[in-house]
């Protein structure tokens, strides 16, 4: 099986990330030696998706506490459970503040939280209870793909099953999916989301075609999807955002699939902008469009999509693009430029920039999780996650 390309790595304590506001043209091994630089990096966007942000943030705990662990004299911060937790509470505060919209992020830091209240609460030692911290936040990253690889499979059934029963599709026959933005092993610790149900399509022969969105103003489409697609020799295409509906009235498009970086309670869900204009269109043409995401991405204690919390990106970023000179120039060595699209005098408050926006639960046939899928019975206008939490 080939490989994807991967959003981090680790090699004993030492953490590198792929810098992924180069790719695909530039391949940058960057390494994240602190929390604040895992701060920087969620920020900056050099890591982003909703799993593989939580994953660093945790890992670069997980690193601050061991090399404590082993510096000698160690640092007084370890001499007990509270000691550790006053330490550290400053530095969860602060990377939680990186990225809003995702709750991975927050679920990941609040199991850190977690052990330290039990360590404190069930007088362990300050080793003890640093140790545990590692432990879990080596476990964030580490449980992440084989639960992607759990929910693409179940996905992947149960979608096949749907179309089948319906007589939408032959038995055996293979599908078109549509993705919006990057949900694959460049956002989480590897295989993917809505990505893995599209690899696992194509690793069990029902894959036709995966179609995927552009979408700007990052380019998670055009950069990292492509990329993604392209070294998995999965058979693709590109579209523009404003092209999805002009797609499903031209091309059979048996199914939209897409990442979440949160899950309300009643079913709203927030992903990469433009994720709701493809729900709208999925409905206008009847096709099902799946929410496929962890059960940390899930958010029972945020009521409805208008709770949650969406990030506003600043403003340039939305006439920016990043790439390398076309056609390429013979015998030079590829270079980054980033150009300006929008006129020089363009006004900052004139730009709207939001990363995320939010899908009503009315318009998601079914959010898959690891645990199995919660769908929308009946046409509900909210999906009851309570079989997958
Ligand atoms: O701004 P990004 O690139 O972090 O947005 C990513 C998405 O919206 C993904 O769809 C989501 O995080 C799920 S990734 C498995």
């Amino acid at each position: 099986m080939v490989q994807s390309m991967s959003s981090l790595r680790t090699t004993g304590e030492e953490i590198e990330i792929v810098d992924q506001l180069l790719l695909p043209h530039i391949v940058r091994w960057v390494r994240v030696d602190t929390p604040a630089e895992a701060f920087d990096a969620i920020k900056s966007m050099k890591i982003r998706g909703a799993p593989a942000i939580a994953s660093l943030a945790s890992l670069s705990v997980a690193r601050h506490v061991t090399l404590a662990l082993s510096a000698s004299p160690q640092p007084s911060w370890l001499a007990t459970p509270s000691a550790l937790t006053a330490h550290l509470s400053p530095i969860l505060d602060n990377l939680l503040t990186s990225r809003p919209t995702a709750v991975n992020l927050s679920q990941a830091l609040t199991r850190l939280r977690g052990v330290l209240a039990r360590a404190e609460a069930g007088g362990w030692t300050g080793v003890q209870a640093a140790q545990a911290v590692i432990d879990e936040g080596k476990a964030v990253a580490e449980e992440d793909v084989g639960r992607n690889r759990e929910m693409s499979r179940v996905g992947a059934e149960w979608l096949l099953a749907q179309l089948e029963a319906a007589g939408t599709i032959a038995p055996g026959e293979k599908i078109n999916v549509l993705t919006v933005c990057n949900t694959g092993s460049l956002a989480t610790s590897g295989y993917g989301t809505a990505l893995g149900l599209i690899t696992h399509l194509w690793e069990t022969g029902r894959l036709a075609r995966a179609f995927y969105t552009q979408s700007a103003p990052y380019h998670q489409g055009t950069r990292l999807t492509a990329l993604e697609l392209l070294t998995l020799g999965v058979p693709c295409t590109m579209l523009c955002d404003t092209m999805v509906g002009s797609l499903m009235q031209h091309f059979p498009v048996h199914a939209v699939a897409v990442g979440a970086d949160r899950v309300a309670a009643n079913g709203d869900t927030a992903n990469k902008i433009g994720t709701y204009n493809a729900a709208v269109l999925a409905k206008r043409h009847g096709i099902p469009f799946l929410v496929v995401a962890p059960v940390s991405t899930l958010d029972p204690a945020t009521l409805s999509g208008r709770d949650i919390p969406i990030e506003h990106r600043p403003p340039m970023e939305a006439v920016l693009a990043r790439g390398v000179a076309y056609p390429p120039i013979a015998g030079k060595e590829q270079e980054q430029v980033v150009v300006q699209i929008a006129p020089p005098n363009i006004s900052l408050e004139g730009i709207y920039n939001p990363s995320f926006d939010v899908t009503p639960a009315e318009l998601i046939t079914a959010v898959v999780t690891e645990k199995g899928v919660a769908h929308n019975a009946h046409g509900a206008g909210t999906i009851d996650l309570s079989s997958v939490l």
